[in-house]
């Protein structure tokens, strides 16, 4: 089989040596982003609740260190930072790629999987934010959301979850703000439908899936590799004086 090639190292996009905690890095979009800082020198650490979404990822990348951990939960966020300031000395930057998708119509929408969906979706990364940016003061960092173009699209049935990303992409402004004489960067990145453990349901069905599909210029879904240039960007030196944006990276979905 074919070696994959090394990625090239431009100063500019250059992750290698430097330390990411990622949340949510068993699923199809945060384990696709560990991998790829991985093949370019970074050292991870790795956390999702879900146990054996983790280990999958993990196995792929044995000097990361991987825990089950809740980003809803504050003392958890915390072991988390200090684990990774014991192994790695500090944290460069973090990740967040954890998240929930419930999707009903508003008048039949269940009020404890809505009270959910923010609550992950928004309430943690808030926490997980500020845990991560309390560790950041001295040597500034950077900080990368998972939005989704629901921070900005109105899709019937998504009341919940384009609520908590709308919610997301201002809470990174304002963070950004708060953050910014600090020298620590928080942005966002708005990825259009991508297949992955939290979509496949939905995109089973036919008709969603090619609606999908048709709803996207360059007709076709996203893919977790489209995601990589903008989150290296947003870690790298190349993206030094970026804060408070959500970057839309889907094919056009958030133009039409
Ligand atoms: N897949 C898409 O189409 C798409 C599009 C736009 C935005 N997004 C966003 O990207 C992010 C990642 O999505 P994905 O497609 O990889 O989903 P996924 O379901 O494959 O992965 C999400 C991961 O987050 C973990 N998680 C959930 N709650 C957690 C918590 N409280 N603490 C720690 N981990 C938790 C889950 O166990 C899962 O492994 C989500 O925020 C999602 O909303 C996804």
């Amino acid at each position: 089989m074919a070696r994959k090639p090394e990625p090239v190292t431009d100063p500019l996009f250059d992750v290698a040596g430097k330390t990411y905690l990622i949340a949510g890095a068993g699923g199809g979009l945060g384990g696709v982003m560990a991998e790829a800082l991985h093949e370019r020198g970074a050292k991870l650490v790795l956390f999702d609740t879900d146990e054996a979404a983790l280990e999958r990822v993990a196995e792929a990348i044995p000097d990361a260190l991987a825990r089950v951990a809740d980003m809803n939960n504050q003392a958890a966020l915390a072991e988390m930072v200090q684990l990774t300031r014991d192994r790695f000395g500090n944290i460069d930057g973090a990740i967040n790629a954890a998240g929930l998708l419930p999707m009903a119509a508003a008048t039949t929408f269940d009020e404890a999987m809505f009270r959910e969906c923010i609550d992950v979706n928004l309430t943690a990364a808030f926490l997980f934010s500020r845990t991560v940016a309390g560790q950041m003061q001295d040597s500034g960092g950077r900080i990368v959301h998972i939005a989704s173009v629901s921070s900005f699209v109105a899709n019937p049935e998504y009341a919940a979850y384009a609520g908590s990303k709308a919610g997301l992409a201002q809470m990174v402004r304002v963070l950004a703000r708060e953050w910014a004489p600090k020298n620590i960067l928080i942005n966002a990145i708005g990825p259009a439908l991508t297949e992955t453990p939290l979509t496949r349901d939905y995109l089973s069905d036919p008709d969603f899936r090619s609606g999908a599909i048709a709803a996207i210029p360059m007709g076709r879904l996203g893919e977790a590799d489209d995601l990589i240039g903008t989150l290296v960007l947003l870690l790298s030196p190349g993206g030094g004086f970026i804060t408070g944006q959500t970057i839309y990276v889907d094919g056009g979905r958030t133009l039409v």
